[in-house]
């Protein structure tokens, strides 16, 4: 099919306002994406504004973390369509579906670039308004960027940001003050980068619910589990930092992009990481034997080994009595709540971490919390989600860590009998 000088040859995606296609651009000679509106929304003005509101957002910005735009047919054209650089890789909702992000250390190095892209948008006067995992893609060679500006917000860059926030965006990254119909502002992209962050580095989305009416209530009341309570494996670090993001109040929140990017980059040096891009990219290309060789160097550094040996695909650390044996690195990295790194030597300030559950059914590695209060997190909610049954079912998810403020006890009463007594 020809759409101008644009050859459409195979379809690659599909979202509410528009089929996504690979296309070759007959005059340049080049592969293209070329993004077409759904026939059906043709007739609604509102769509067509929307979609040439989405082709100016884009034209804006030239940044390497979002996408870039080529062409644009006008929003009267029928078929109207956008033509943008082609992405070989898939959304980063479907990648980290397949690849879970662990050590959680990856979800923040993968989120740099996107509060870099974010920092850049705002500051050209653009709100996203619609961040979620099916609107980032993961590019084959482990670049990320940003897309789908098709609600965004527009204003000149020395305008305040005053459009009326209608609710547009997904319900489960949405800010609340959006909810609340307030004005679009750069902060509320930020509240919804922080629903990615809690997804990525623990695998579930803070805010669930039965109904769309549930869920936007529950994030209205800020009721989510800590996601180490989720994933122990995350630090206080970036637990802060999605806690942060995560404030209902904006003022309370990350002020700017600019701010994020600083804490996650101060965060991932803590780790060692110090090239989050290219720790990504190989992340992306080996999934597994990177995650296993970044969790080898988060032992190993909080273990205070100082460098690193390779036999093979195995990477191991050398700590003064010589090389970690592979076997004693499995059995110390099978612990998911193993103090790895976190800028925090072993033990300190996180005592008695490791020891396993005394129950055989419950499969779940414990620990104790000691200097593990979170100042952001809602105990007492953590404490009732543990009602919820979809969470009971789930061992590692099933209530706060045993130690935390009351947690336990709250959870015992609230859990069923066979769930009861093994938070200790
Ligand atoms: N530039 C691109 N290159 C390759 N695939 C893309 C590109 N843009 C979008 N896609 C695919 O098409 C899907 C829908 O695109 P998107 O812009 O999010 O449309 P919508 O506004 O309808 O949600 C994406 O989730 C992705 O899978
Ligand atoms: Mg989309």
């Amino acid at each position: 099919m020809e759409l101008g000088r644009y050859r459409l040859e195979e379809q690659v995606g599909q979202g509410g306002m528009a089929v996504v296609w690979r296309g070759w651009d007959t005059q340049l000679r080049r592969t293209v994406a070329v993004k077409v509106l759904h026939a059906h929304l043709h007739s609604r003005e509102e769509i067509r504004k929307r979609f040439d509101r989405e082709a100016h957002a884009v034209a804006r910005l030239h940044h390497p973390y979002i996408l870039d735009v080529y062409d644009f047919s006008g929003p009267q054209a029928q078929p109207s369509y956008l033509v943008t650089e082609f992405i070989r890789g898939q959304t980063l909702r479907t990648f980290a579906d397949e690849h879970p992000f662990d050590p959680p250390e990856l979800a923040a190095a993968c989120l740099l670039p996107i509060a870099e892209a974010l920092q850049h948008a705002h500051a050209a006067g653009v709100v996203h308004r619609d961040l979620k995992p099916e609107n980032i893609m993961v590019r084959d060679d482990g670049v990320v960027k940003l897309t789908d500006f098709g609600i965004a917000a527009l204003l000149d860059p020395d305008e305040k940001f005053t459009v009326t926030g209608s609710i547009l965006g997904s319900p489960s990254h949405l800010a609340p003050e959006t909810i609340e119909g307030k004005p679009a502002d750069p902060r509320a992209d930020l509240f919804s980068f922080g629903t990615i962050f809690y997804w990525l580095s623990c695998g579930k989305l803070p805010y669930q619910g039965t109904s769309p009416a549930a869920l936007l209530r529950s994030i209205l009341d800020g009721t989510r589990l800590d996601p180490r309570a989720v994933r122990p494996s995350i630090s206080d670090g970036q637990a802060r930092i999605i806690a942060r993001c995560l404030e209902n109040d904006p003022a309370k929140r990350y002020q700017s992009a600019a701010e994020v990017k600083l804490e996650l980059t101060q965060l991932l040096r803590d780790s060692g990481i110090d090239d989050p891009v290219r720790e990504l990219a190989a992340f992306v290309r080996a999934p597994q034997a990177h995650a296993a060789n970044v969790r080898a160097r988060l032992v190993a550094r909080s273990l205070g080994a100082g460098r690193l040996t390779t036999f093979g695909r195995i990477t191991l650390p050398i700590i003064k009595g010589g090389i970690i044996s592979g076997a004693v690195l499995a059995f110390i990295t099978s612990f998911d709540q193993f103090p790895i790194s976190r800028g925090d030597p072993a033990g300190s300030g996180d005592g008695g971490r490791g020891a396993g559950c005394a129950r055989e059914d419950c499969g779940r590695a414990q620990r104790t919390a000691a200097g593990r209060g979170s100042q952001h997190e809602d105990r007492s909610a953590a404490r009732r989600n543990c009602q919820r049954p979809d969470l009971r079912e789930q061992p590692q998810a099933h209530g706060p860590p045993a130690g935390e403020a009351g947690g336990g006890a709250g959870c015992e009463a609230a859990c069923p009998p066979a769930c009861a007594g093994h938070h200790r």
